[in-house]
């Protein structure tokens, strides 16, 4: 398997609950290492950029409008499988169906206020990290 990195944000719902310490160490008891990690509050025009792939859904003004409405956590995770293994660690999108020990089922509020978000491609990795951090940014 190869060394790989994906993105993760960690959402205004964590954030706002002083969660980013808890959801890190979920990250790193994974094997995940965090290789890049900002604190910024998105603009309403990061925040559409970031989610254009979904701006015909019906969630999309209630998906930006969450996603500035309080400070986010961007990250770049490196390790085996980074991509897959990620995933595996957020649990399903909607909390309800996420597994036990997953981020989603011990922290998420809600499908919308679902704690992280993470790549689901390589490609779709590579475009999110290059729209939140520079290449010497990220220190492996
Ligand atoms: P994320 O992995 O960040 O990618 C798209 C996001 O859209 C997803 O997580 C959810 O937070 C959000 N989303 C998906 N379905 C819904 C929905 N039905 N209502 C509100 N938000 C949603």
């Amino acid at each position: 398997m190869a060394t790989e990195r994906t993105f993760s944000i960690i959402k205004p719902d964590a954030t706002k609950r002083n969660l980013t310490g808890a959801v890190n160490a979920v990250i790193e008891e994974a094997g995940l290492r965090i290789v890049a990690q900002k604190r910024i509050l998105m603009t309403r025009a990061q925040a559409e950029t970031f989610y254009a792939v979904h701006s015909e859904r019906p969630f999309f003004g209630e998906l930006v409008d969450f996603m500035i409405s309080a400070p986010v956590v961007v990250q770049v995770l490196e390790g085996e499988n980074a991509i897959a293994k990620y995933r595996e660690v957020m649990g399903a999108t909607n909390p309800a169906n996420a597994a036990e020990g997953t981020i989603r089922k011990k922290f998420a509020l809600s499908v919308g206020e679902n704690t992280v978000h993470g790549s689901d491609s390589a490609e779709n990795a590579q475009i999110e990290i290059a729209q939140f951090f520079a290449g010497n940014d990220i220190v492996g």
